[in-house]
């Protein structure tokens, strides 16, 4: 049996999508185990370049089933945009199922989050106003309503009063229009037309995928640095993309899991708010983001850009439980003759933290101590074995593994699926 977790090792946009587009090639199953349409996960291969949102990133596989996970939030009306999308290209989706307990994510939660970010004033968050917040908020809460519940209009309807009770009382007071129950209502049951014969309970399938030892991938949104318990709180999302949580939104035992691979970046890059100790304002940071292309794949957003933060690798190695590493964007390195690794940080007392990560209001004042490596300037988007590549670029791999503590598996040197190698 091998159950792969797919998780991102840093603040997001590591290249968990095309990890998984390429693993998904030998894999049975593929389960997103939680976020939402936050998520963008950018995928390319013979159907041309998607950046994927809810979606798992094995649908290019037509063997493969994949389902999106009792620990997600689903907005059916982005949920449906990126399915007609996949369709116009000729991507099957036979394989494409939602779990009945996954959360729904509705107009009114995007609404609340625009509302809720802009009360924030100086103080935001960042976030990508897709609605995440609000949506998990109402699942604690207990007032959100499930993907299932769209198979049961009674049951739906009273849910919906329920929830609308609350909703339009928050929205008053930030300013916000009152949601028509009735006109909802009437959306919801178009999604039920249009989504309902792919809302099933999942969790026999999974049994079943077990039982008869499937090759199983569970595909991680964002990073451990925003997850909600371990990441850089307030500045995270509001559901935990570690290895840990994995089992749960995909509907599986605990003890199920035994890869987990942490997808890192050979640098690092963050979008939203929050402290991010490499983060570079000078050329350097420039060129990585022009070179790496580094603007959001949801919303657009220019990403911050800094080195390779060995103090956060180390703790979401641990965090995560990692058995290996995947590597990307490796050629975006090509270009820098010198290349910088944090090996630890500086607190404002002096003392020095290598193996542990402050909390937020200590980690914004952290001193990033680095270390310098040759780079090796010749272009490796080619190289597709350990020995194609530069002494150079095998020495800062292996560096980067000593400080995570973990073995390299995956090295990718361009954003093709055929750009990415087992070490
Ligand atoms: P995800 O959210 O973790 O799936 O990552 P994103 O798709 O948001 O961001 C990763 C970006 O890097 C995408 O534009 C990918 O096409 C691109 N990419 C992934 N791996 C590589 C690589 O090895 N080299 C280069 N140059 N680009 C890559
Ligand atoms: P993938 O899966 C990068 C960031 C937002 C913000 C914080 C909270 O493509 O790696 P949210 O909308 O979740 O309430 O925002 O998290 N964020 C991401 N950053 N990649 C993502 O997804 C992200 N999803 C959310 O910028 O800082
Ligand atoms: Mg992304």
């Amino acid at each position: 049996m091998t159950v792969t977790a797919v998780v991102g090792a840093q603040w997001g946009d590591e290249g968990k999508g095309r990890i998984i587009d390429y693993l998904a090639q030998q894999a049975d199953v593929v389960i997103r185990f939680q976020g939402g349409d936050n998520a963008g996960h950018t995928v390319i291969n013979e159907y041309g370049k998607h950046a994927l949102h809810l979606v798992p990133s094995g649908i290019f596989n037509p063997a493969t089933q994949n389902i999106i996970g009792s620990g997600c939030v689903v907005n059916p009306q982005s949920l449906l945009a990126e399915m007609a999308s996949l369709e116009e290209v000729g991507v099957s989706l036979d394989n494409l199922w939602i779990s009945t307990r996954a959360q729904m994510a509705m107009p009114y939660h995007r609404r609340l989050d625009e509302l809720e970010e802009k009360a924030r004033g100086k103080d935001t968050i960042g976030t990508t106003k897709r609605g995440i917040g609000p949506a998990y908020s109402d699942k604690s809460a207990r007032s959100g309503l499930r993907i299932g519940d769209l198979l049961q209009p009674e049951w739906l309807e009273a849910r919906l009063d329920n929830a609308l009770r609350t909703i339009n009382r928050k929205l008053d007071i930030l300013g916000g229009e009152a949601v028509d129950g009735l006109e909802l209502y009437g959306l919801l049951m178009t999604y039920r037309e249009e989504l309902g014969g792919r809302i099933v309970d999942t969790m026999p399938m999974t049994r079943r995928s077990i039982e008869i030892d499937a090759a199983i991938l569970l595909e991680g949104q964002l990073g451990v640095m925003r997850d909600l318990d371990w990441g850089i709180y307030p500045y995270v999302t509001s559901s935990n993309p570690t290895a840990a949580f994995a089992n749960s939104g995909a509907g599986l035992p605990a003890r199920s899991i035994n890869q987990v691979v942490g997808v890192v970046k050979a640098y690092s890059t963050a979008v939203g708010e929050g402290p991010f100790p490499t983060e570079l304002f000078d050329d350097d940071g420039q060129k990585l983001r022009d070179i790496g292309n580094e603007y959001g794949a949801t919303t657009g957003r220019p990403r911050r850009c800094g080195w390779f933060d060995g103090v956060a690798i180390g703790y979401a190695a641990w965090l995560n439980g990692m058995t290996g590493l995947a590597i990307t964007k490796l050629d975006v390195l090509d270009h820098f003759d010198t290349l910088k690794i944090c090996t630890g940080y500086r607190l404002s007392s002096g003392e020095i933290i290598t193996d542990s990560m402050p909390d937020t209001p200590v980690l914004y004042h952290v001193t990033p101590i680095y270390e310098s490596w040759e780079g090796w300037l010749v272009s490796t988007e080619d190289c597709r074995h350990w020995h194609d590549l530069p002494k150079q670029a095998r020495a800062y791999i292996h560096r980067l593994s000593e400080l995570a503590g973990v073995k390299v598996d995956f090295v990718s040197v361009g954003p093709e699926r055929e750009q990415m190698f087992a070490v």
